[in-house]
């Protein structure tokens, strides 16, 4: 199967708990030309853990996607790949390797980010899944964080190591692991991988993406071949189409109204529903119910509501009364 990047890539980035196969149809449906699963545990893809099967869960409009797992064990990695790219029930173009977790239930097991101080390991994680991934026509790519002083290589070293793997391009966050996900990503420390890497090889720049401006000028500021959008997608699949109209020099679409990010909210909770079940779903879809709502006024007593919703039907009701309650205040 052959595989082209969009170009210019504007991405939804793989977000545990929040990029699932409902939010990432919905914001296709808005402009996203590219996305990545929640990261993925190798060892739970060997060992067929049932709750890995949900995260795999993909459809041919969600094209091109891909999965993205963490490991650090290089025959396991392969293994897992081999176990994916045989999977034909699965829809995807690619693999991605995590090497930018800082969260300490996987850095502490030496994955994630733990693997941008082992440079070695980290090359022959990526060697070991190009191997066993590649000759069945997936491609595989690397998303790594910024190294610090603490480590053994800088960043762009690291990221020229990685792309004598054969990895097909590099996603960067522009943060340390110390920062987690707080502070800003360095957009400059981006642009010096770009420059760094042989251009052959794509690199998507990620970290603060909020606005269409802030894509704008991310991509300005580090000459990379796209963007990646994590945060600044809650609750706002419209920023993918904003950023293509900037892009391409046309007017800003109309933002959405309130009763329209009522029925896009709405229709994400019933894919999901469908996905992985109702409760589930609901669990869920109550962060992404107040985040759809974010910026809206006298919105307290409906949030108090949704984050005990348990049924599509309760969230429908709820959404109903939001819109009624605007349309009343307009009167
Ligand atoms: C809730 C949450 C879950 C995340 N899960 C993943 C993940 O599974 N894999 C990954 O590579 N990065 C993950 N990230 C990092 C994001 O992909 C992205 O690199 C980071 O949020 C920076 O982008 P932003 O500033 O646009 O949010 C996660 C981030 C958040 C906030």
């Amino acid at each position: 199967m052959s595989f082209c990047l969009p170009k210019p890539v504007i991405a939804l980035a793989p977000m545990a708990g929040v990029s699932d196969l409902a939010f990432r149809e919905i914001c296709r449906e808005f402009g996203a030309n590219f996305a990545v699963t929640e990261m993925i545990s190798a060892k739970a893809l060997m060992y067929q853990d049932k709750k890995t099967r949900t995260l795999l869960a993909s459809s041919r409009g969600d094209a091109p996607l891909f999965i993205q797992l963490f490991g650090s064990d290089p025959v396991c990695m392969a293994e897992a790949a081999a176990i994916l790219a045989s999977d034909k029930t699965i829809h995807c173009a690619g693999l991605d390797i995590n090497m930018g977790c800082p969260m300490p239930k996987i850095a502490n097991s030496g994955d994630g980010s733990a693997l941008l101080s082992k440079p070695g390991l980290a090359a022959q994680v990526a060697q070991s899944v190009v191997q066993a991934a590649e000759p069945c026509g997936l491609r595989i790519s690397v998303k790594i964080r910024l190294c610090n002083e603490r480590d053994p290589l800088t960043t762009a070293q690291l990221a020229c190591t990685l792309s004598d793997t054969g990895i097909a391009f590099l996603t960067v966050h522009g943060r340390t692991r110390p920062q987690m996900y707080s502070g800003s990503s360095d957009a400059d420390a981006i642009a010096e991988v770009r420059q760094a890497v042989p251009k052959t090889i794509p690199v998507i720049a990620n970290g603060d993406v909020r606005t269409a401006q802030d894509a704008a000028d991310l991509l300005r500021q580090t000459g990379c071949d796209g963007v990646m959008v994590g945060r600044g997608a809650y609750g706002n699949p419209w920023l993918f189409r904003e950023i293509h109209a900037l892009l391409s020099g046309e007017a800003p679409p109309e933002k959405p109204t309130l009763a329209e990010k009522c029925e896009v909210f709405l229709r994400q909770l019933h894919r999901a529903g469908e996905v992985k079940g109702e409760m589930v779903a609901c669990l869920e879809a109550r962060r992404h119910f107040c985040w759809y709502l974010k910026g809206e006024r006298n919105m307290k007593p409906f949030r108090e509501r949704i984050v005990m919703i348990k049924t599509a039907a309760e969230a429908a009701e709820i959404a109903r009364e939001i819109v009624l309650s605007q349309e009343n205040a307009a009167l």
